[in-house]
């Protein structure tokens, strides 16, 4: 989506530069090389806007990742032909959509793998399933331990497809690797069961996560999964930083109300903050509706011509106040949010994750539907496979 010619009516948005998006992923790329990148696009491209950058980013990656079918389902309606690995736990009833769609399915159970089996054989269809092993996250997947007979059972399968095997790590992003390296070699001895038999392995064995794709080389196998590393953040405060990347979204607004307001009369509902001297107070049109937490009430700042000011009193569903103080500024006069700001100035996700008392994951992904995505930096028409 080309960035259009005018601001959307609404003056709060959410700007994604796909250009940083790109340079993320090749920055991810050049890492794990030779390994295949799967972008992780779920939640809504973790806030960024699933319609907007998964057309654009899909000729980069070698997969796309999402956790419902439903978004797997969309990204089809896009037009993206990439192959496409749905990652979250799945109903029997839900299988012919794969086979429609050309999805792939995450096989966990010993449940769903007969019933995929069953399915694909009534269609007369191959169907391409990932097999999922739990090797310490305890959430999706036959564990480790009981691994074995699941193996032999997918193998006999004439209708699946099996293209992959994966793990999901619970601790990667951790200074203390030891629980992540306890999952890897479970993994490993997993995957022994195909040279036991002089079996090929599936042709795509994946375990790593942002966490991962920074500190556990050892774990890429064939493709890794970033998610939050692709859209330039850390996944944890401990991580090392061995990929660069920047944050691809700016969250702007302009001030809608700008006045003076006096000492004695507290600012916003519960009236927790009052002003020390007549101070002038601005109005910003947007709240925790817009997924703006109100946790972060009289926490906050904003950036303004490349300053930062507080936000002050409670933050409400559609509005939150500012204090410029003395500084003389006005309604219509632009706010950043969250990230990168003109002249160097911005706020990065983490701190308002911190303000929040909560990861950068769930700030990027409240950010409401409500909030119009324009998207910027992207130099051609988006269409998929054409690389
Ligand atoms: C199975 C799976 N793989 C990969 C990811 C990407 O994780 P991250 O954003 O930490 O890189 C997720 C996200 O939670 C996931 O559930």
């Amino acid at each position: 989506m080309l960035p259009p010619e005018a601001p959307p009516l609404r003056p709060t948005w959410l700007e994604v530069r796909l250009d940083v998006l790109r340079a993320n992923l090749e920055a991810i790329r050049r890492k794990v090389s030779p390994a295949r990148v799967m972008a992780v696009v779920k939640a809504n491209a973790y806030g960024h806007g699933i319609e907007g950058v998964a057309p654009f980013i899909a000729p980069y990656a070698d997969y796309l990742g999402v956790a419902l079918l439903e978004e797997g389902v969309l990204l089809r309606h896009l037009g993206i032909q990439k192959p496409i690995l749905v990652m979250g736990g799945m109903f029997p009833e839900q299988i012919p959509c794969f086979l429609r769609y050309d999805l792939t399915l995450t096989v966990g159970s010993w449940r769903l793998l007969e019933a995929a089996e069953e399915i694909a054989a009534a269609h007369g269809k191959q169907l391409k399933v990932h097999l999922k092993i739990d090797t310490g996250m305890e959430r999706l997947g036959v564990h480790d331990y009981e691994a074995e007979p699941f193996l032999l059972r997918a193998q006999a399968c004439r209708h699946l497809e099996i293209e992959g095997i994966y793990s999901h790590f619970a601790n990667s992003e951790r200074a203390d690797l030891s629980h992540a390296r306890l999952q890897l070699e479970r993994f490993l001895e997993v995957l022994r069961f195909y040279e036991r038999r002089s079996l090929p392995p599936p042709p795509l064995r994946h375990m790593a996560n942002s966490g991962a794709v920074l500190q556990l080389p050892e774990s890429y196998f064939d493709m890794v999964r970033p998610g939050i590393l692709f859209y330039g953040i850390y996944p944890g405060a401990e991580t090392q930083r061995s990929v660069a990347v920047r944050p691809a979204m700016i969250w702007h607004s302009r001030v809608v109300h700008a006045k003076i307001t006096l000492p004695e009369r507290p600012v916003s509902y519960g009236s927790t903050w009052k002003a020390s001297q007549p101070s002038r107070i601005l109005t910003i049109p947007c709240g925790y509706g817009d997924g703006y937490f109100r946790q972060m009430s009289n926490r906050a700042q904003v950036v303004i011509r490349g300053k930062r000011y507080p936000q002050v009193g409670r933050i409400c569903m559609d509005q939150f106040m500012v204090n410029a103080g003395e500084d003389e500024i006005e309604s219509g006069e632009e706010v950043i949010l969250m990230g990168e700001g003109a002249q160097g100035a911005g706020i990065h996700p983490e701190e308002l994750a911190a303000w929040a008392g909560t990861i950068p994951y769930e700030v990027l992904t409240n950010i409401s539907a409500r909030v119009p995505r324009v998207f910027s930096g992207a130099e051609r028409p988006n269409t998929d496979g054409d690389e």
